[in-house]
């Protein structure tokens, strides 16, 4: 398995791709908060490691092990960034926690995650169990239907 650093790597470089059509070393050492010599030096042990091709003019691609691994992680993000926005974590942090849960969760917990996401999304609307905890979250009162404990 890869460590946090390098998938995340990955994961922006997928991301800038994604977007731009290409991933400039300046811009995924900005994403990722370091400096460009930094992200230059990880770039070298992730060519390497055979996940990201060449840095031609200043640019990284994936290798096709690199955007499978970098699909991976990005699918991960995709499955808790929607859970925590489900649960009414505001937009920013579930962007960044989701992040953080992407690398340190076991496989059984992210398939879990991933079918109750999915199981949640094949509602019309809201459902009602949903409409109670959103309005437990605003007035911190259960619903009559609740069983106090
Ligand atoms: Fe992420």
């Amino acid at each position: 398995m890869l460590s946090r650093k390098k998938e995340d790597y990955l994961e922006v470089i997928y991301n800038l791709v994604q977007k731009k059509g290409y991933a400039r070393i300046k811009d995924i050492a900005n994403a990722l908060n370091v400096k460009s010599p930094s992200a230059s030096e990880m770039l070298e042990k992730l060519q390497a490691e055979g996940l990201v091709s060449h840095k031609k003019y200043d640019c990284a691609t994936l290798t096709s092990e690199g955007a499978r691994i970098a699909k991976s992680v990005r699918q991960r993000h995709e499955i808790f960034e929607t859970f925590l926005k489900i649960i009414y974590v505001s937009d920013k942090t579930a962007e960044k926690d989701a992040c953080t849960l992407e690398h340190h969760l076991a496989s059984e917990t992210i398939r879990q995650f991933s079918k109750f996401v999915l199981f949640i999304k094949g509602f019309k609307g809201t459902p009602r169990f949903f409409e109670h905890f959103r309005r437990f979250c605003k007035t911190g009162k259960l619903p009559k239907c609740v069983k106090k404990r």
